[in-house]
């Protein structure tokens, strides 16, 4: 996500560059008041910014003003299961960088045998420490905050470092120092993976390979209510065609957005 590109699920076109339209509406630069120090230096590092012209800080302050909204969102697009089936299982240890409100986490916790979950946005750590409090093994999972460039983990920590819809080539995101960091605390032989990556032929120069998962995808919202509720605030231009669906279900295509199929990998030398 750079400057007012759009986050992971709301990109792929000129259509979806646009698509940040409503969510921008919703936050006004008062708002950047909610970002302690630390979030201030990476997301707005020139000391100001605006959320009604920069999609990129208003999904940061939907996720510090709004969690349980943007928690209906993701919790509406569900990852293909090939991607969680390829990823690492009966490990030791695994660490998710960007955890937000655990859409990945929940499916790690049978995959090893200690999961550590590092996210930044104290909201979206409070809901996904309700949803471990609920889920079977859920004290496998430790919730740490914590950000890509600077993570609190030793080296050589874990058999997987993951990232879902998080990553992108952003310094404030990730970027050169971010995976230098998740490569850091995964131990040799272990695997770095980005899942539903935005920049692949980033990643690709920088020895990931690619794997997309095929079949029809579709975000399934709560409730036809909720499908016509959430398009109009995340997905503005495919509002009219949700209504006229009439369903819960709605194809990411109708939302023009790329479904969460992807994932880049990369297995360290041992
Ligand atoms: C689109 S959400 C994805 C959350 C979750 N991984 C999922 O798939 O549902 C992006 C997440 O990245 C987190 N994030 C943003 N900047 C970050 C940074 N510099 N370091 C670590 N996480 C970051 C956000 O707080 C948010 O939880």
């Amino acid at each position: 996500m750079t400057g007012t590109e759009a986050p992971t699920w709301a990109r792929t076109s000129q259509a979806a560059a646009r698509a940040g339209r409503e969510l921008r509406k919703r936050y006004t630069a008062a708002d950047l008041s909610v970002f302690s120090p630390e979030e201030a230096r990476r997301f707005v590092p020139q000391g100001a910014g605006d959320p009604q012209t920069n999609v990129t800080l208003a999904w940061e302050l939907l996720y510090r003003l709004e969690p349980e909204l943007y928690d209906r969102l993701a919790s509406a697009e569900h990852l293909h299961p090939g991607v969680v089936a390829s990823l690492p299982q009966d490990v030791d240890r695994i660490a998710e960088v960007g955890a937000g409100t655990g859409r990945l986490t929940l499916e790690l916790i049978d995959r090893a045998r200690r999961v550590v979950a590092v996210e930044p946005a104290l909201p979206l750590r409070r809901i996904l420490r309700r949803k471990l409090t609920a889920a079977d093994n859920g004290d496998r999972v430790s919730v740490m905050h914590g950000f890509f460039d600077r993570l609190p983990l030793p080296d050589d920590f874990a058999d997987l470092v993951v990232a879902c819809s998080a990553f992108t080539p952003a310094a404030e995101h990730g970027g050169e120092g971010g995976l230098a960091e998740m490569e850091r605390v995964c131990r040799p032989g272990g695997c770095v993976a980005i899942i539903w990556p935005n920049h692949l032929e980033w990643l690709v120069t920088r020895g990931y390979q690619y794997v997309s998962f095929p079949g029809a995808m579709s975000v399934e919202f709560g409730s036809y209510p909720e499908a016509v509720e959430l398009a109009g605030i995340f997905f503005p231009d495919a509002a009219d065609k949700v209504r006229r669906l009439g369903r819960r279900d709605v194809p990411f295509q109708v939302l023009g957005i790329n479904p969460p199929r992807d994932l880049a990998f990369k297995v360290l030398a041992a």
